[in-house]
């Protein structure tokens, strides 16, 4: 249903004037004389809350997706009013709401007008369920762009789109087409070079119109449910995007392994295949530290069971893949075998743990395993129970992760490949129809699957993925981007996608690497894995059903690129694992597109392929075949070609020829980027010396570099290492500053410091103001040297 939002619209119900109002702590609350209630709350001062009903009183108040541990508090808060409007005031904001009709303008202090209602609330009353379809419409000024919204397979840029959000099992999906497996009701919109946010937190479907039905007009809706949303203000995006964040929540860490590459394909079985896949990676050498076990090793795609066909002794083979580096995975879905025999199935039933129809019966649906029932994962009771079916697979088998799939949930042979809309839902003592609980179940069934592996892994990390998920999903899962095609078009939107994802708070993404459906070229998928190991989340998977997808399915040169390019992600961990710490700690997205990047640079504001990898590295992959090098923008500053050490000044589009084993990566001047051994898993060699290559550069610039025992909890009990570099480039001299903190102490003692760009011949070499014979620190002229990782101060210095 796309329900129109414009004034003209005969069913529109709008808010009649503001006759009284409240204050009450952080909340303002505005009644209409038609009941019509805003509560504007003030979470932070960059942060507001606003809540419509038109009931006169509100509904319990429950959300899924926010974080309850998020940070609030503001400084500053005021309250005043004049004939026409009363108007809020924080130290960041000023918020003016008109009593005449309860419209919205908000003001940063600079008195910029960041985001104004046009037709503002509205609503139109629902016959058949009850409530209402609840709108809101924004003006947009001219130049306006929009981002955000989660994974939608479309330009960067949501400027003239409209998109639908309503959790779908959209296999082999198209550009533009929608909608998707995952929700993000998050846009952030810019203008006037200041970036805000706006959630929309309604899990109904929803849908947002960015100018595409009214040139200055931007809109969004639900089917049900309240107008609830929240503003944030940036000015910046980095701003925006990691208050959103840490709104909706923040993973813990990963264990480090999970940063390397998985392996997966519809599927492998039976065991010896398993091995023969794990050491031809190990014989060719190409790092790889997760295998995948996908339905098939299930007896019958029953959850919770093993074919002992295909897996005699699952226990042994799991321990035999742990002893040459191999961590399992194994996939759970949702749908639950109808089978008076199959003990997951007799306990839920006893339970009664499944979704049931509005009249009573249970929800019946066809998925792999043929008819089944679903758990109701929207019931803690549920999870709780769902938590503990992981013992067996985490404590006996010795599994490490567990991949959710079909959780939209979808359902085969129906018109609209999910549940009926009666079906009802527990929603945590909420109770509720699909229509309300549709878009989060996922990230529930995700959410009671990650608390089960958590406590059976324990005192290791858990790792869980995810195909569905709502806002929040973060605090629990990883995500792909589902059944993606082989397709030089798909290449183009996994690198959009992934970058979406990350600016949607959800950056720990990646997409099925030479794409699902399909069977790519070898070039295609050289260059989807040269992509690939610059996504936060990566793993070759494929449906198997049009040939091997393994890098030895591809000729010899497409192996070496693969090796070339994994190779490159393993030294490049620690580095990974910095930027992952960077998100957790403080909602930092780990990809960043240009414009997230820049943007007070507008020829950031519609590109798409460019994106930093972490904050020092700029990547560009190439998305056509027969390439011989592309055109790409550079973002402003001064960057250093990966390949050739050769500087660039950017705030300019440019050729750069690559060959086939190459893509355009950057890196930038000044950066400090810490490298590891390669290793064929992790945690596979013992290594003495930390590699840094720092890249000069005229002025300053800021590097850091987060290690930990790589598994395990005690990195929240100070036990982390925790580098701050600066680097300090002048005419004929080099001045590198660092600064420790944390209680983990690293197993290696030494840096290899490499200098990459010196504009001088190194003459004399200082550690902490002490002059140092260059033999004894093996300095050779390609400078090289190697010290003690106990330094606070190295000067270079040349002529
Ligand atoms: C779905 C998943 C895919 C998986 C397949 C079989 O299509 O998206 O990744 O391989 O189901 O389980």
């Amino acid at each position: 249903m796309i329900t129109n939002t414009s004034l003209e619209h005969k069913g529109n119900l709008f808010p009649s004037k503001i006759v009284s109002y409240e204050h009450e702590g952080d909340s303002i609350s505005f009644y209409t004389d038609n009941n019509v209630i805003l509560k504007v709350t003030v979470l932070r001062d960059s942060l507001l809350r606003f809540r419509f009903t038109t009931k006169g009183y509100f509904s319990n108040d429950f959300s899924y997706a926010i974080d309850k541990t998020q940070l609030h508090g503001y400084n500053f808060l005021q309250v005043s009013e004049d004939e026409n409007y009363f108007e809020i005031r924080t130290s960041k904001v000023i918020c003016k709401i008109k009593k005449a009709d309860v419209r919205l303008s908000i003001y940063d202090l600079d008195n910029c007008l960041i985001l104004q209602d046009e037709l503002g609330f509205h609503w139109e009353e629902s016959y058949e369920y009850g409530g209402n379809v609840v709108k809101m419409s924004k003006s947009s000024k001219d130049g306006e762009c929009f981002y955000g919204l989660g994974d939608k397979a479309t330009q960067m840029n949501l400027k003239g789109k409209r998109v639908e959000n309503f959790a779908t099992d959209q296999y082999a999906y198209q550009k533009d087409q929608e909608p998707l497996y995952k929700v993000v009701p998050f846009y952030i919109g810019l203008h006037n070079q200041k970036s805000y946010g706006v959630f929309f937190d309604n899990t109904f479907r929803t849908f947002f119109d960015f100018c595409q039905e009214r040139r200055n007009v931007t809109s969004f809706w639900a089917e049900g449910g309240e107008m609830n949303y929240y503003f944030i203000y940036g000015p910046q995006m980095q701003d925006v995007v990691t208050t959103y964040t840490d709104l909706t929540g923040k993973p813990e860490l990963p264990p480090l392994w999970v940063l390397g590459y998985h392996q997966c394909k519809w599927s492998y079985y039976p065991e010896s295949k398993v091995k023969e896949i794990t050491s031809k990676f190990r014989e060719l050498k190409i790092p790889c530290d997760a295998i995948y076990l996908d339905i098939d090793y299930m007896d019958g795609f029953r959850c919770f069971t093993w074919n002992k066909e295909y897996f005699p002794d699952p226990k042994k083979m799991v321990s035999e893949l742990a002893e040459d580096g191999f961590k399992t995975i194994v996939i759970i879905d949702p749908g639950i075998k109808i089978d008076k025999d199959y003990w997951v199935y007799k306990e839920a039933l006893e339970k009664d743990y499944f979704c049931k129809r509005a009249d009573g019966p249970y929800m019946k649906g066809k998925v792999w395993p043929g008819e089944c029932n679903f758990p109701d994962y929207t019931n803690p009771v549920v999870r709780e129970w769902w938590a503990g079916l992981f013992k067996e697979l985490i404590s006996d088998i010795g599994v490490k992760g567990v991949w959710n799939d079909m959780n939209e949930p979808a359902v085969m042979e129906v018109p609209n490949k999910t549940f009926p809309m009666d079906v009802r839902h527990v929603y945590d003592g909420n109770p509720c129809s699909h229509r309300k609980a549709h878009n989060i179940y996922g990230t529930q069934m995700a959410r009671a699957t990650y608390h089960g592996v958590k406590r059976f892994v324990y005192p290791k990390r858990p790792f869980v993925i995810t195909r569905s998920a709502y806002s929040g999903a973060q605090r629990y899962t990883s995500s792909w981007t589902g059944d993606n095609v082989a397709t030089w078009e798909h290449l183009w939107i996994a690198n959009i996608q992934v970058q979406r994802m990350s600016i949607s708070g959800m950056g720990f993404t990646g997409s099925d690497i030479g794409g699902f459906a399909e069977q790519p070229t070898g070039e295609l998928y050289a260059r989807w894995i040269q992509l690939g190991v610059f996504h936060p989340f990566c793993r070759t998977h494929s449906s198997g059903d049009h040939g091997n997808q393994e890098p030895w399915a591809f000729d010899e040169e497409v192996i070496n690129i693969t090796r070339k390019f994994v190779n490159l992600r393993y030294q490049l961990l620690p580095y990974l694992y910095t930027m992952f710490w960077q998100y957790i700690e403080e909602g930092i997205p780990m990809l960043k597109p240009l414009v997230y990047y820049d943007q007070d640079d507008t020829q950031t504001h519609y590109r798409n392929d460019e994106f930093i990898f972490g904050n020092q590295i700029l990547v560009c992959p190439i998305l056509e075949p027969n390439a011989v090098g592309r055109r790409m923008y550079i973002p402003r500053g001064e960057w250093y070609n990966f390949w050739t050490n050769e500087l660039f000044s950017g705030g300019r589009e440019i050729w750069i020829d690559t060959k086939f084993d190459e893509i355009p990566v950057f890196i930038k001047a000044g950066a400090i980027i810490p490298k590891y051994p390669v290793q064929q898993y992790v945690g596979e060699l013992e290594f003495d010396e930390l590699t840094l290559d720092v890249y000069f550069k005229k002025g300053k610039e800021k590097s850091v570099v987060y290690e930990d025992a790589q598994d395990g909890y005690d990195y929240k009990k100070g036990r982390y290492s925790f580098l701050s570099f600066r680097t300090i480039g002048k005419e004929k001299e080099l001045i590198i500053q660092l600064h420790k903190e944390g209680k983990y102490d690293t197993p290696y003692s030494k840096y290899k410091i490499n200098l990459i760009g010196l504009p001088f011949k190194v003459t004399e070499i200082e550690i902490d103001n002490e002059k140092i014979e260059f033999d004894k620190i093996s300095f050779e002229q390609n400078n090289c040297l190697i010290i003690d990782k106990e330094f606070n101060e190295l000067h270079i210095v040349g002529e």
